[in-house]
């Protein structure tokens, strides 16, 4: 049985005030987490903070990026060594933004995959077509690539990698794919990754919110959420997490 993955990628907002004040909020409710995983990515920098506020409360803290190299010249980067030795447990991987405006490519991605793998972070993939990419009915295609080429010749624990399927046009849309057209693409996923899909989980997101996570999360291979702009407000990661919790 695969457990729920609820992911908040907060993206690029909230400096360490705002993580305070919102952790606030968030602990105030008094969550329950058992039973599914539940982590937040914030920026590099509020790490240190959220690590901190979040200790023993069910709620890991995740990296929205890191570099394939441990150590070196690499002006800007940051180590994955640097990201365990401040206790972060997740990794985001090939978010689109980070395809689309920094040039990531599946090359790149299998490189981050590999060393994340290596330092015993837990992974997630994220994965997606463009709405041109849909439109020309060739999303199963740019998806099946991705997988392969992000993943191609890597040994991996199913247990410590994951997918997101995130649609690129559903991104900060507010439009999201049918639950079961999304269903439908997390099956191929699947079965793209052979014997190992079956324990991988594959979490859906783009434009997730507490009145549409409930029906993403109740389709069979649907197995959590990466959500990005209900993320950032401790009301509605609370409301979506106690949804994920009754599923
Ligand atoms: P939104 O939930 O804001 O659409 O973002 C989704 C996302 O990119 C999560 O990684």
């Amino acid at each position: 049985m695969r457990k729920l993955l609820i992911g908040g990628n907060w993206k690029m907002h909230k400096g360490i005030k705002e993580t305070e004040e919102f952790s606030k909020v968030l602990l105030n409710k008094e969550i329950k987490t058992e039973g599914i995983d539940v982590f937040i990515a914030p920026p590099f920098t509020s790490i240190p903070t959220a690590v901190e506020i979040f200790k023993d409360t069910g709620i890991s803290i995740g990296a929205q990026n890191l570099f394939w190299e441990e150590e070196g010249a690499y002006t800007g980067e940051v180590s994955s060594l640097f990201l365990k030795e401040l206790g972060v447990k997740w990794v985001i991987i090939g978010h689109s933004e980070r395809r689309n405006n920094f040039f990531e490519t599946n090359e790149k991605v299998r490189k981050k995959v590999k060393k994340a793998l290596q330092k015993d972070l837990n992974v997630v993939i994220c994965i997606g077509e463009k709405e041109e990419e849909r439109e020309e009915g060739r999303a199963k295609e740019v998806v099946e690539k991705q997988l392969q080429e992000g993943l191609l010749g890597l040994e991996y624990n199913p247990e410590k990698l994951s997918i997101a399927y995130e649609p690129v046009w559903a991104i900060g849309t507010g439009r999201t794919p049918h639950p079961e057209d999304a269903q439908r693409m997390h099956s191929i996923i699947r079965e793209i990754l052979g014997k190992k899909g079956e324990e991988v989980r594959i979490m859906y997101g783009g434009s997730v919110k507490t009145n549409n996570v409930g029906d993403f999360l109740k389709q069979g291979d649907i197995d959590g959420a990466l959500i990005g702009g209900a993320s950032l407000d401790p009301d509605s990661f609370a409301e979506i997490i106690k949804i994920a919790r009754g599923i």
